[in-house]
């Protein structure tokens, strides 16, 4: 499925319905390994409402988007500008909000900077950071692993969540290439190459691989990696909170064709307070475009 270019908006639009639905087929929850296999399809938007999403322009009032993000069900597709959530401008405008003088680009797996997408497979490819337990709940009752900042940075941001009435779960952190091998060929082995594409990176080009990622759940358990978690009271904290830990929601809603992947309110990324809050500020939605990099809708390229 090849996306269009950014001049025909229309047939972007289009596009973004057909691979909107392809998404949700797939459940759109790839991150976790271990609860791939037992998640439920998220096909919970009928197909009149999905056309009426995405033929919807992104223009639109920010009030007519939260009207109807909040009369729809529960379990809902997420809309384009989720209630609660920010609204982040278009790509284009996005772009344009870029800072002038973007932060160096680093291909350091080791850097909070690194940028690890389609185009940017890790290098070494089978990279292995330091690795730590971070003290926080995690969803299974196992440890999960994280490299020491973001270990330390989401000790604290989990803790503030809490204390605040929203308390997180850690599903996924690290996975090494070899797990990334399962997880990818799992998900190809299930529902083929081109729909794992767009929900589970291949073996080397995933940031799970650096320990600086790693996916949430609300306590409750509720709507784990699914679309419905973006309505989560722990999805609602870290898309307004998350940056003052140094973390970042990686695949915002809409924006595929740049990051290459479908929406994830649960996987974060740390890049830094800094940087961090220097996007959330400004607006700018996906770290490509924080750091003047191409979109990487596919591999190659
Ligand atoms: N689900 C994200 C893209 C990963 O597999 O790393
Ligand atoms: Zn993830």
């Amino acid at each position: 499925m090849a996306a269009p270019s950014r001049s025909g908006s229309r047939a972007r639009r289009r596009w973004v319905a057909s691979a909107a639905l392809a998404a949700l087929a797939l459940g759109l929850s790839a991150c976790s390994q271990t609860t791939a296999v037992e998640r439920t399809p998220a096909v919970e938007r009928s197909e009149a409402e999905s056309t009426t999403a995405v033929e919807r322009s992104e223009a639109e009032s920010t009030a007519v988007e939260r009207s109807e993000a909040e009369s729809k069900p529960p379990n809902a597709a997420p809309s384009p500008s989720p209630s609660g959530v920010p609204t982040y401008p278009s790509p284009t405008a996005a772009a344009a909000a870029a800072p002038s003088s973007a932060p160096a680009v680093s291909t350091d797996p080791a850097n909070p900077l690194v940028v690890v997408n389609k185009r940017r497979p890790l290098a070494p490819i089978d990279f292995a950071p330091e690795l730590v337990v971070p003290n926080v709940v995690t969803a299974s009752g196992q440890q999960e692993l994280l490299n020491p900042v973001t270990a330390h940075a989401a000790e604290q941001m989990f803790a503030a969540a809490t204390a605040d009435g929203a308390p997180m779960t850690l599903l996924s952190g690290y996975r090494s290439y070899a797990t990334q091998v399962a997880t990818y060929n799992g998900w190809v082995a299930r529902q083929g190459q081109e729909a794992a594409d767009v929900a589970s990176a291949r073996p080397g080009y995933s940031e799970h691989q650096t320990g600086f990622a790693f996916d949430i759940g609300d306590r409750s358990g509720a709507c784990s990696l699914q679309p419905c978690f973006k309505d989560t009271k722990a999805a609602l904290w870290v898309a307004a909170h998350a940056h003052e830990y140094g973390f970042i929601v990686r695949y915002p809603w809409w924006y595929h064709e740049t990051t290459g992947y479908y929406y994830e309110p649960w996987h974060l990324r740390y890049i830094g307070v800094e940087a961090a809050t220097h996007m959330h500020r400004r607006g700018v939605a996906t770290l490509e475009e924080y750091l003047g990099l191409p979109a990487a809708p596919a591999y190659g390229g």
